[in-house]
């Protein structure tokens, strides 16, 4: 049986260090204690929240439920060839100590992903992406406990139907399962990506190409950009980068003609909301405890005691800001509960 604690504060659950409080609070670090959650919470007729590492989230309420932190640890070789090794990995990991398993077993895959804030559970949620590489490319099936039927479910790779920082579990699955088990399948003979930004300069000074030095160059940029959560309260890319119609990205190609751009299909180009938001006069601005970073305009920060309706506050007014100047909506990436 777990310890079901009551009023408990979840500043120390979210990287955004937002200071609310769940009516119930259950570390689970077994499928049982999991169950035994989610009876609590029927029995008592809440509602359950899940949170993971809390990396990806912004808290505006005091929640009156169950929070549920699935804590399952454990990494399996389930299954392993010549050319790939398949691992199933508790959801509770840290998403990180997943990342450099992997890189010390050699098996290859993920390790664009290193340094990402969070836990394993939550990767598949979101489809974690950076420097080229998303989750999806990895991840083999998902285990999950359906929270109405209490019965386990397995999602094959495009049953979890992955998007851009999307999937299923974001979808109609919303708040209706939690991750349990996530397999990768992780290559002995990577193929290493090293096409975004300046990541095969970075690993050319490290000494030249091999998972570890793929890892220490994305550690390294990550680092220099992005705030670190320890020291300074964000939960990563606040917004998702727009995709928008070729026709609107032609206008603003006319007059800033140095916006950054990546093509996604024929007739839809995608623009680093990070630009947008900086051309907007955002980037390095602080509005009371809180504020947009000074080296990344995509991430908010929260210089200490910013509540979370205040960090919203100021993400509805970016929104406000690009939408009148470019006439483009910003989506959220980070989930506000
Ligand atoms: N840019 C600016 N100003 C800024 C930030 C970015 O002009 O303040 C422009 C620059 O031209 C830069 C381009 O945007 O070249 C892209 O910037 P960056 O490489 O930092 O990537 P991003 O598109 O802003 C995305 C992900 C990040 C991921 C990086 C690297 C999203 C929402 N964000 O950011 O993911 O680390 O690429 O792959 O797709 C996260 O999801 O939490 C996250 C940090």
């Amino acid at each position: 049986m777990p310890v079901i604690k009551k009023n408990v504060s979840l500043k120390p659950y979210n990287t955004f260090g937002v200071d609310v409080s769940a009516s119930y609070f259950v570390k689970a670090n077994t499928l049982e204690k999991i169950l035994y959650a989610i009876n609590f919470a029927s029995y008592n007729q809440l509602p359950i929240f899940i949170i993971g590492g809390g990396s990806n989230m912004l808290l505006t309420k005091n929640l009156n439920g169950v929070m549920v932190n699935p804590f399952i640890q454990g990494l399996t070789l389930t299954e392993e060839t010549d050319s790939d090794a398949i691992v199933k990995v508790g959801a509770g990991m840290t998403w990180d100590a997943l990342v450099n398993i992997a890189v010390d077993h050699g098996w290859g895959g993920i390790e664009n992903l290193s340094n990402i804030p969070g836990s394993v559970g939550a990767a598949p949620i979101q489809n974690i992406g950076a420097y080229g590489v998303e989750a999806k490319d990895a991840i083999f099936k998902v285990e999950a406990i359906e929270i109405k039927t209490r019965k386990s479910l397995e999602f094959s790779n495009s049953e979890c139907r992955f998007g851009y920082r999307d999937s299923i579990f974001k979808q109609e699955l919303r708040g209706k399962v939690i991750v349990t088990h996530v397999w990768f399948k992780l290559s002995k003979k990577p193929e290493y990506q090293l096409a975004y930004g300046n990541l095969k300069e970075e690993v050319e000074k490290l000494g030249g190409v091999s998972l570890k030095n793929i890892r220490q160059a994305v550690i390294n940029i990550r680092s220099a950009k992005l705030p670190d959560p320890a020291v300074i309260g964000n939960a990563g890319s606040f917004f998702k980068n727009p995709v928008v119609e070729d026709v609107l990205f032609q206008k603003i190609q006319q007059d800033y003609p140095d916006v950054p751009h990546f093509s996604v299909s024929e007739s839809h180009v995608k623009i680093p909301a990070g630009w947008l938001i900086e051309q907007c006069g955002w980037k390095g601005k602080r509005v009371g405890s809180c504020g947009v970073h000074d080296k990344q305009a995509l991430v908010l920060v929260n210089y200490g005691g910013a509540t979370g309706e205040e960090i919203l506050t100021l993400a509805r007014s970016i929104q406000q800001s690009v939408y009148d100047r470019f006439h483009i909506n910003l989506d959220m990436e980070v989930n506000i509960c």
